[in-house]
């Protein structure tokens, strides 16, 4: 088979028969909406950086923490994956969650990939913000590209206990193994671990009420592989529990990896979109992709902390249209595969995808699924002839290109 060469972040890489990446996808590498000056996502993010450098200071009254947000998206299985301690056969490893480059590269699915080397580098607080990919459903709060914020702090005995020398912060016959639920790694000792687990919680609390005000929330115990225990952080907002951040004790095997022996660690992820979502009450994740000045002029001001409810430039209808197919009888398919296509062929003008009928003939056991897709332009009214030919499109590149068998 003919070995193409791909060029991500102006690099060559070999495809080969993991590369699923599309062109599509592709197009938004470099974008960087973060760093866009008054964009929403940098106005959150900015937000959000004042916050860490206002609450953790030096003797000398300077920031701690160091802010990387520049860091090229393509990352390699180990960052993404084995270095934060994820199980070889972890479904989040899976072709049809992740966009891979080849076998060894893939379009980083989280920010936390980064986390082992800066901390090889030698660093104890720091934020990493940038783009994050992953093959996900097509709705309103869903794009397979979006925007994180991952945080480390380190501390070590002498920090976490200042005023005691006999209080420890590991076992001393403790090992690193893990017990996977929300008991603490029998490495770390329990006074530590509370200690970190306070900082931690009231630090998210802060950041929560300093963006989103006087709000109510709610800690919900929960399981990452790189962290233990690990807890979400749900905001109570219009009426709904709404998750905003993923967080934990850091797994210590991810600090003695990277040179780290002794100190003990928190570390958390939150998703901008979301965040900016609520605080400006954008109703559709694709509004963040505009360079429509209707949308983007509504942002622009310099005080990052002014109220702003956003206006939608005006709704235009929606046109809806389904396919049905019989799914290949020897080849594997994941509803994934039919998204990344849809997004290929249709672009920005897809709202959203739903499999409304998933049905096995009781005697031949094909399967037949029926996707409809709804259709909406953000800019101006679509007319059903403009949407029949896409769709028609995207029903021949699923027949062409996941062997499926088209019905009716
Ligand atoms: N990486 C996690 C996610 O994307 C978030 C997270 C980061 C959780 C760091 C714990 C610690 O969902």
């Amino acid at each position: 088979p003919l070995k193409k060469d791909i060029i991500v972040s102006g690099n060559p890489y070999i495809t080969d028969d993991y590369t699923n990446v599309t062109d599509r996808i592709l197009s938004h590498v470099g974008k960087n909406l973060h760093l866009q000056q008054y964009h929403p996502l940098n106005l959150v993010y900015q937000r959000i950086v004042n916050y860490f450098y206002q609450s953790f200071l030096n003797a000398r009254r300077n920031p701690i923490f160091s802010v990387y947000d520049n860091l090229a998206p393509v990352v390699s299985v180990n960052q993404n994956f084995d270095s934060l301690l994820i199980p070889t056969d972890h479904v989040s490893r899976s072709k049809s969650d992740c966009y891979y480059v080849n076998r060894n590269y893939l379009l980083r699915a989280h920010m936390t990939a980064h986390q082992s080397e800066l901390l090889t580098a030698g660093l104890n607080n720091f934020l990493m913000v940038g783009d994050v990919y992953r093959r996900d459903e097509i709705d309103r709060t869903h794009y397979p590209v979006f925007h994180q914020v991952d945080a480390v702090r380190l501390k070590t005995r002498d920090e976490i206990f200042p005023n005691d020398n006999k209080l420890q912060i590991f076992e001393k016959d403790g090992n690193t193994e893990s017990f996977g639920g929300q008991e603490k790694q029998s490495c770390h000792t329990l006074e530590a671990v509370k200690l970190m687990e306070h900082e931690l919680k009231t630090t998210l609390e802060g950041l929560a009420s300093h963006l989103f005000g006087n709000v109510k929330f709610r800690w919900v115990d929960t399981y990452f592989p790189f962290t233990q225990p690990s807890w979400e952080l749900e905001v109570f907002y219009e009426n709904e529990w709404l998750e905003v951040l993923g967080c934990g004790i850091m797994r210590q095997p991810i600090l003695t990896n990277s040179g780290v022996k002794d100190r003990i660690g928190w570390a958390f992820g939150l998703g901008l979109e979301r965040v900016a979502m609520c605080l400006y009450k954008i109703t559709d994740i694709r509004t963040f992709w505009s360079q429509d000045s209707g949308f983007l002029s509504q942002f622009k001001t310099n005080d990052i902390n002014k109220t702003i409810i956003y206006k939608p430039i005006s709704q235009y209808p929606p046109c809806k249209c389904d396919v049905s197919f019989w799914l290949p009888e020897n080849a594997e398919y994941s509803s994934n595969d039919f998204y990344d296509i849809v997004r290929s062929v249709g672009g920005e003008i897809v709202e959203q995808v739903q499999l409304i009928d998933n049905f096995t003939h009781p005697k031949t056991k094909k399967t037949s699924h029926c996707y409809r897709i709804v259709y909406r332009h953000m800019e101006k009214t679509l007319i059903q002839e403009e949407v029949n030919k896409v769709h028609q499109k995207i029903a021949d590149a699923a027949s062409l290109n996941l062997g499926v068998t088209l019905r009716q």
